[in-house]
């Protein structure tokens, strides 16, 4: 997986630079905006969901203003006046909130796609839903523009005009489009019902697209936390109450409209083709969406190695499915058992999905470092950190502060381990003669049982860590952590395990201050501690390799 830090990545170049400045006021924009809103709930790391939302709110005042609609060409305009004054129950606010949902709607994809590009989520893994985010775009303006004639003012005769004047500059319509709307008399309710169709059929083309663009991703974010969906809808009703939408005067094809408000979220293109020229239109766009459909194929980051993929270990595979559940990029499936063990299944990765996080190894049964083998082999693991590495380290750590053997809670300074992730605060830099250090893929990659066994060794605390709360780099790697850590998730902490004793500190690259004085406060409660509550746990009991795998 790629780092978005140039530095780390070696990246060079203007685009690199830029990325990191964009990627820089996001940072920032994130830390202004957590305080308020929690780092969970914050709308910034939630645009992919805030435009589901958004999607909701359009398809909901779109049904609602639909049914007062007068779908021929000579009702239209009439019955959307009506339906800005009223003519059904809040059917002014509907239309109003149908307009600025839309508007934002626009917003929030633009700054969702920006922000995965600051997070260089185009190659590898994240191609799928770039590609079809790409796709989206042209759904979501056709969706839009479209929308806007339905009303059948001079803003919606603008629009037509310009778009039936957009695609008669290209050379692939025998008769130029725009003589169907050279007069009035041509506006037929045949063309009518074809808006209409146009204006239903391409937003649930939309929806199906939003639904493929997060098909290979375990558990996507596309609701919002409830009070940041109020509060959506409250800033849009306090918009449309404010400033409510009207129509223009109606459209007349022979007289050129002069001056109109045009709604630049959506019909921006319209300007920038009259200021230019259609050709350039064509030009601009074909250019921005090459460049964008080139991004998974022929940058930087997807010309680095894809990660290296988890490997399934069949003699410690029980089929258990946890694997499966907790991998962030559904890169695991279950089939029919090869081995003729009497379990029916086994998991299979799918290299070219496989982020290479190492959660599946976190979450496999077989992980557990108690087990009596001399070399730990998991069920599901990664070549490039295997979690028998990771036990060989973990023990090796404990031995060098001192704690592995020892009869009591040492006197003195408490002994920690701390667990960090190759994504986020280099933990081995945290080494001291109090602090022992194991760095994995993601924190998820981390066992619950390694935290256990730590603490039974005779550490007197293990602190894990990762990226900046909100923003893990594989998704779903602190929700996973958190809820093994409370037994919500298996596999899970076991009650055994005194949660005083145990600390999650979630800290990006940038809070190396706060992850150190997070864990000197941990320290300072752990010294605090009355001395049972500080004793060694009973020393580990290596478990069979065969008990250990059952689930
Ligand atoms: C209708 C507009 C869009 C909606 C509703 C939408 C929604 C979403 C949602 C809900 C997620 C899952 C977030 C998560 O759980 O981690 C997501 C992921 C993603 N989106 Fe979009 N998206 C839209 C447009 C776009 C566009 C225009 C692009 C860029 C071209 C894009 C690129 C991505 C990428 C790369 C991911 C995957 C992140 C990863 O691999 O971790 N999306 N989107
Ligand atoms: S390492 Fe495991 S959890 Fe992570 S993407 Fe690959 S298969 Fe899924
Ligand atoms: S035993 Fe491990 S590898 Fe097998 S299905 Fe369960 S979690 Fe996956």
């Amino acid at each position: 997986m790629m780092s978005a830090d140039p530095s780390a990545t070696g990246e060079r170049g203007a685009a690199a630079r830029v990325r990191t400045l964009a990627r820089r006021v996001f940072d920032r924009i994130d830390g202004a905006f957590d305080p308020a809103f929690g780092a969970r709930a914050n709308p910034w790391r939630l645009l992919g969901a805030l435009s589901w939302f958004l999607f909701w709110v359009v398809c909901v005042t779109g049904i609602y203003v639909y049914a007062a609609f007068d779908t021929s060409a000579a009702g239209a305009y009439p019955s959307v006046e009506r339906i800005t004054a009223g003519a059904w129950p809040l059917s002014g606010l509907a239309r109003s909130l149908h307009r600025y949902a839309s508007d934002a709607f626009v917003v929030t994809m633009l700054l969702h796609l920006v922000r995965e590009w600051t997070h260089r989520r185009y190659a590898h893994v994240h191609r799928f839903a770039w590609l079809t985010g790409v796709a989206l775009i042209f759904f979501v303006y056709a969706a839009g523009i479209g929308g806007f004639w339905l009303v059948w003012d001079r803003l919606a005769q603008f629009s037509v005009v310009a778009t039936t004047e957009w695609f008669d500059a290209l050379p692939i319509f025998a008769e130029p489009l725009a003589r169907n709307f050279d007069s009035d008399a041509k506006i037929s309710d045949r063309l009518f019902s074809l808006f209409i169709f146009l204006h239903i059929g391409i937003p649930l083309a939309t929806l199906a697209v939003m639904w493929i663009h997060v098909q290979r991703l375990q558990r996507p974010a596309t609701t919002l936390p409830r009070p940041l969906a109020w509060g959506t809808l409250a800033s849009l009703s306090i918009a449309s109450l404010v400033k409510p939408i009207v129509s223009d005067a109606p459209a007349s094809m022979g007289v050129e409209p002069t001056s109109l408000a045009l709604d630049w979220f959506y019909l921006a293109p319209h300007a920038i083709q009259y200021w230019l020229s259609p050709q350039a239109l064509w030009g601009i766009t074909a250019a921005a969406t090459a460049a964008l459909l080139a991004l998974p194929y022929l940058s930087r980051a997807a010309r680095t190695p894809h990660p290296r993929a988890a490997v399934v270990e069949l003699s410690n595979c029980n089929g258990c499915k946890r694997c499966v559940a907790d991998c962030p990029y559904n890169a695991i499936e279950m089939i029919r058992r090869t081995d003729g063990r009497p379990h029916p299944l086994q998991a299979n990765v799918d290299a070219d999905l496989c982020a290479g996080c190492g959660i599946c190894a976190g979450a496999c049964p077989s992980s557990t470092p108690f087990r009596s083998v001399g070399d730990l082999v998991t069920g599901i693991d990664l070549p490039q950190k295997p979690i028998g590495a990771a036990r060989d380290t973990l023990e090796r750590e404990l031995a060098r502060i001192g704690v592995s053997g020892r009869a009591d809670a040492a006197p003195g300074a408490p002994r920690v381990l701390v667990v960090g992730c190759d994504e986020a605060i280099d933990v081995v830099s945290l080494r001291n003669p109090d602090t022992a250090a194991l760095t994995l893929l993601c924190a998820a990659q981390l066992p619950p049982s390694f935290v256990e066994y730590a603490l039974r060794i005779g550490a007197d605390g293990v602190l894990v860590t990762g990226c900046r709360e909100g923003d893990c780099v594989y998704r779903l790697g602190q929700d996973w952590v958190e809820e093994r850590f409370d037994a919500r998730r298996k596999p899970g902490l076991r009650a055994a395990v005194p949660r005083s004793r145990v600390r999650v500190v979630w800290a990006g690259r940038g809070d190396r201050e706060r992850l150190d004085r997070a864990i000197a406060s941990f320290r300072d409660e752990l010294a605090s501690l009355p001395p049972e509550r500080r004793a060694k746990l009973v020393p580990p009991k290596r478990e069979s390799a065969s008990r250990a795998v059952l689930p």
